[in-house]
């Protein structure tokens, strides 16, 4: 049986690109694979959140995550921070990962862009910890979307730089994975790329159709196709990206025909894709409000999901430290 480990920060709410990168599928996958869905709550500190707003953030993310339909009884759902196993593995890690390989990966280079008054070490060894938390279970497989394929070949050179230095054949070398052949990316509807958290861009699996609705007629397009056939620009390519995640295939090659034959009414692509996407969204926001409300069994599933996952953590941990020749008198 592989091991399956799928990660989300806890900085906000849900979006359609978590779901698509991180979530489909592996909710159906947790029944015969070893699956963990984890929330990263220590890569969070990286822009520094409001002690109030910590713990909520993991709460709504452990709710969203549950009411995607990860079942706490057979996957395993956990806190990071309830890990601490991951974190002393970070540290070893460390000594494998090189400062300037970690300074050229893509994310840290945007962040210093970002953020210039807060490059923190954190920032820096950011993609360590992401190691830290995959190889805790020595996991096989790790759903994510495009924008992580760096990590998770940052992953891979600290896992083999291990198995070499110590000649050893411990870590698997993890692959990235997605339900499609490709790792995927969902769009944002504002023509800037990938729909993401912190780009005030998103449309959240907790967004009220009200809100859907709007957002989704708000998408910037352009004043439409002038020759058959002729190539999307990307503003019209991300709304069909969106509806091949969400529609029917025939609704798909109707508005795809549409385009085609240059009869493309934008106002009706949109209205047809706001109503998709809040016909695919309301089973899960529905059982969001659900779910968050209910403290008894967020604190059992957290309990539970940090017991079992602290099980193979120590396991890992236990013979990593064996294999670099730590000894107890
Ligand atoms: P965000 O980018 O919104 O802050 P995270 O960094 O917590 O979200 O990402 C958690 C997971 O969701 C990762 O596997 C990431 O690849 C995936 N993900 C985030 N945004 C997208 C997107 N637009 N398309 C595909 N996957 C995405
Ligand atoms: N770095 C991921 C992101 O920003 C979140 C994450 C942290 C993660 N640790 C992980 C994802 C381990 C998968 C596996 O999107």
């Amino acid at each position: 049986m592989e091991t399956v480990l799928s990660g989300i920060r806890s900085t906000g709410n849900l979006h359609l690109g978590n779901y698509f990168g991180a979530i489909k599928n592996f909710t159906e996958m947790q029944y015969n694979n070893n699956c963990y869905f984890f929330i990263a709550d220590y890569h969070s500190l990286t822009t520094h959140p409001k002690p109030d707003d910590l713990h909520i953030n993991v709460k709504k993310v452990l709710s969203e995550y549950l009411a995607c339909g990860i079942n706490p009884d057979v996957a395993t759902i956990y806190v990071q921070s309830d890990v601490p196993e991951v974190t002393e593995l970070y540290l070893l890690l460390n000594m494998l990962a090189y400062v300037g390989e970690l300074e050229r990966t893509t994310s840290f280079k945007e962040k210093v862009r970002k953020q210039p008054d807060n490059v923190n070490a954190g920032l820096l060894t950011y993609a360590v910890l992401m190691a830290a938390d995959i190889l805790i279970h020595n996991a096989h497989k790790v759903p994510v979307g495009k924008d992580q394929e760096q990590h998770l070949e940052m992953t891979r050179k600290i896992a083999r730089r291990f198995n070499n230095l110590y000649e050893v054949n411990f870590f698997n070398e993890p692959e990235a994975y997605n339900f499609g052949k490709q790792l995927v990316k969902v769009p944002g509807l504002d023509g800037t790329g990938k729909m993401g958290k912190s780009e005030g861009n998103g449309i959240f699996l907790f967004d009220s159709p009200k809100e859907i609705k709007s957002k989704v007629m708000k998408a910037v397009t352009d004043t439409g196709p002038t020759e058959k056939n002729q190539t999307k620009p990307e503003v019209i390519e991300n709304l069909f990206t969106i509806m091949r995640l969400v529609s029917e295939e025939e609704i798909v090659t109707f508005f795809e025909e549409k385009y085609n034959n240059c009869e493309i009414r934008y106002g009706d692509l949109k209205k047809q894709l706001a109503e998709d996407i809040i016909k695919f969204t309301d089973p899960i926001r529905k059982k969001i409000t659900d779910i968050y409300t209910n403290n008894e069994y967020l604190s059992k599933v957290a309990k539970q999901g940090a017991e079992k996952a602290r099980e193979s953590a120590n396991r890992t941990l236990k013979e990593v430290k064996k294999i670099i020749g730590f000894r107890t008198f």
